[in-house]
């Protein structure tokens, strides 16, 4: 695949179960080396870089599964991520942390341990993991899904925000309600290709796009 991701932009990646979106993200913040091809960050080769160098360098993702210190708090969990996310000698700390659990909603759990959260609450805290390492390049994995249509909007109009401190945000998900809200960009995968690139009211009438979500339509 050939896929650019541009400052300034918040793109949507959609597709079917198993069409490589979340291959994709491994692949960029380094969980997985490709076989082949080029990975280009602001112009330089990062291909063969670890995934906390990545992070260094601005670059994080979220989890469609999250895996937070269980036996940590929430707020120890983000400071982990403070500390150690952007190697940043840190003065700030306390005022970080609890920006970010503010804006993540997180403030009345901050002293609950992590694995006593629910699914979507531990989502949240993998984001603001990914926010406490003050990310250029923001990658999302799936973090609407299991959400009622209230908590949809609450975390759409979340990620409306924190794209302000971003350069750039990849934002995979299969409720398209929730990617409608989050922006018009979007790519759509199927089987690891790019199969559509334009905008999202246009990739919902595209052929190709129809047949690979609703399967062939044949005539009677
Ligand atoms: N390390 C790997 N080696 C080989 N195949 C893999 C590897 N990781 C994932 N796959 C396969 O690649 C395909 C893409 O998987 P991936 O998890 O990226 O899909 P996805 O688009 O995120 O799907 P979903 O919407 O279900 O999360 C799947 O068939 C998966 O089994
Ligand atoms: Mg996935």
């Amino acid at each position: 695949m050939d896929l650019s991701l541009y400052s300034g932009e918040t793109l949507g990646l959609i597709g079917p179960n198993g069409s490589g979106k979340t291959t994709l993200i491994n692949v960029v913040s380094g969980l997985l080396y490709a076989d082949g091809g080029s990975l280009l960050f602001y112009g330089s080769r990062i291909d063969r870089m670890s995934p906390h160098r990545r992070s260094h360098l601005g670059i994080n993702r979220t989890f469609q599964i999250p895996h937070p210190f269980y036996g940590l708090t929430v707020r120890e969990n983000v400071d982990i991520a403070l500390l150690f996310g952007r190697m940043k000698k840190r003065t700030d700390l306390e005022q970080k942390s609890e920006d970010i659990l503010k804006l993540t909603g997180l403030s009345e759990l901050s002293e609950h341990r992590a694995g006593s959260l629910n699914t979507s609450q531990k989502k949240m805290l993998d984001l603001a993991k990914a926010l406490a390492t003050e990310p250029r390049i923001l990658l999302i994995d799936e973090l609407a899904a299991g959400l009622n249509s209230n908590e949809t909007e609450v975390v759409a109009g979340l990620l409306r925000e924190v794209k302000k401190n971003v350069d750039a945000m990849l934002v995979v998900e299969h409720v398209m309600n929730f990617i409608k809200k989050v922006t018009e960009d979007v790519v759509v995968f199927d089987a690891g290709k790019v199969i559509f690139s334009g905008r999202f009211a246009d990739a919902v009438r595209d052929g190709r796009v129809r047949e690979v979500y609703l399967g062939t339509v044949r005539s009677s």
